[in-house]
């Protein structure tokens, strides 16, 4: 097993590896994956697992074979890894503007088939004029706004912008999406389902303006980790497209502790003054933009900032820790931490399974 130049046998112990690096416990991310494709099932609607946490076809070929119908993408770049490697289905739930990506997104769309999402004119017209010279299809699902204020198209206007799609050469109309991220995070229940099922109404009335106006919806796509106990219950909704449930973020805990987290940041103290300990990684290797990690083991250390390289904690209590001991650490969020690093060391009860390439990091074009 080779990490550029290094060599682990498998087997060994995780405190072996070289740090700082990502750790995944393997049992606790496959059971993550089963229980979300059991709740998908069980509540007859399809898993399309949103990949931009993992970044990895080795994950997305796990929640494949688990049951999901194929994966998201929030970027090209992460899709065009995906179908290099055998990823069947992809659904880009974001725009792709401009040529020379719509030209990329040809290429990729000869290896696997790819959906993508759209809510302006001009870039249908683009997409059109694009495919269509090259004569290919490209599958497209309309962005309806759910009440994030990020992308996507209002009630009024989808009937008119729906029938130009459909009469556009090249594009194939499938359905509609809608993003509910404003709901996700809200940690109290009853107010979580109030405000996803507004966000989901929104959606639904979309889908049956355009059944009303006889036009076809086969994809109705939608749902958070935060949501999926709301949104995966909702009749009308298709698919689900969650992310983070795979590792559980440190910050969903807030919400609910329905998945476990399976991924944590293995480190090493290079510095101990008094009650104070420097472990070594920092922004370069952990994300903090949802906060600071958490200190998962030895118990009583507190991380207090985090710089390029360093990481300062202080102990809280007399623990018994020196220069060279592992600490694990905990991100707030997942998917912008597995951005900063090569590669998953994937374990079984500490022993090293194998060392996982995030071939997807950085591919943010
Ligand atoms: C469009 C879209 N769908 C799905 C998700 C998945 O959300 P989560 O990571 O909370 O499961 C995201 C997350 O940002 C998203 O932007």
């Amino acid at each position: 097993m080779t990490n550029n130049n290094e060599f682990y046998q498998k087997g060994i112990n995780i405190t072996e590896i070289d740090t700082p690096s990502i750790i995944v416990d393997l049992d606790i991310a496959e059971n993550n994956i089963n229980k979300m494709q059991k709740f998908a099932n069980e509540n007859n609607v399809s898993m399309r697992p949103h990949s931009k946490t993992n970044k990895s076809p080795y994950w997305a070929k796990k929640q494949i074979k688990a049951g999901a119908i194929g994966i998201c993408c929030a970027k090209l770049g992460e899709a065009e890894i995906m179908a290099e490697n055998g990823i069947p289905e992809i659904l880009i739930p974001n725009q792709i503007v401009g040529a020379k990506k719509i030209n990329r997104l040809i290429q990729a769309s000869k290896k696997s088939k790819i959906i993508i999402a759209v809510e302006d004119l001009s870039n249908v017209e683009e997409l059109s004029k694009i495919f269509s010279e090259n004569n290919q299809v490209l599958s497209v699902i309309i962005e309806v706004n759910v009440g994030m204020d990020r992308c996507g198209v209002e009630l009024e206007e989808i009937v008119d912008f729906t029938k130009k799609i459909i009469d556009s050469p090249g594009l194939q109309f499938e359905g509609v999406m809608g993003y509910e991220g404003h709901t996700v995070n809200i940690s109290d229940y009853e107010e979580r389902v109030d405000n996803t099922t507004q966000a989901m109404n929104k959606l639904l009335n979309s889908a049956n303006l355009l059944k009303k106006n006889g036009i076809e919806v086969n994809i109705v796509s939608a749902c958070g980790t935060g949501t999926y106990n709301i949104t995966g219950k909702i009749e009308g909704i298709t698919e689900l497209q969650c992310g983070s449930y795979i590792f559980m973020d440190g910050n969903y805990l807030k919400v609910f502790n329905d998945f476990t987290p399976a991924l944590s940041l293995i480190t090493t103290v290079i510095s101990k003054r008094e009650n104070r300990i420097v472990i070594d990684c920092g922004l370069k290797s952990v994300s903090n933009d949802q906060g600071l990690p958490d200190v998962i083991f030895p118990k009583g250390i507190k991380l207090i900032s985090l710089s390029e390289e360093h990481c300062k904690c202080i102990l809280e209590t007399d623990v018994d820790i020196k220069i060279g001991d592992k600490v694990l650490v905990r991100p707030k969020h997942s998917d912008t931490t597995i951005n900063l690093h090569e590669n998953y060391y994937v374990h079984k009860n500490n022993k090293l399974e194998e060392v996982v390439p995030i071939l997807g990091r950085g591919k943010f074009h």
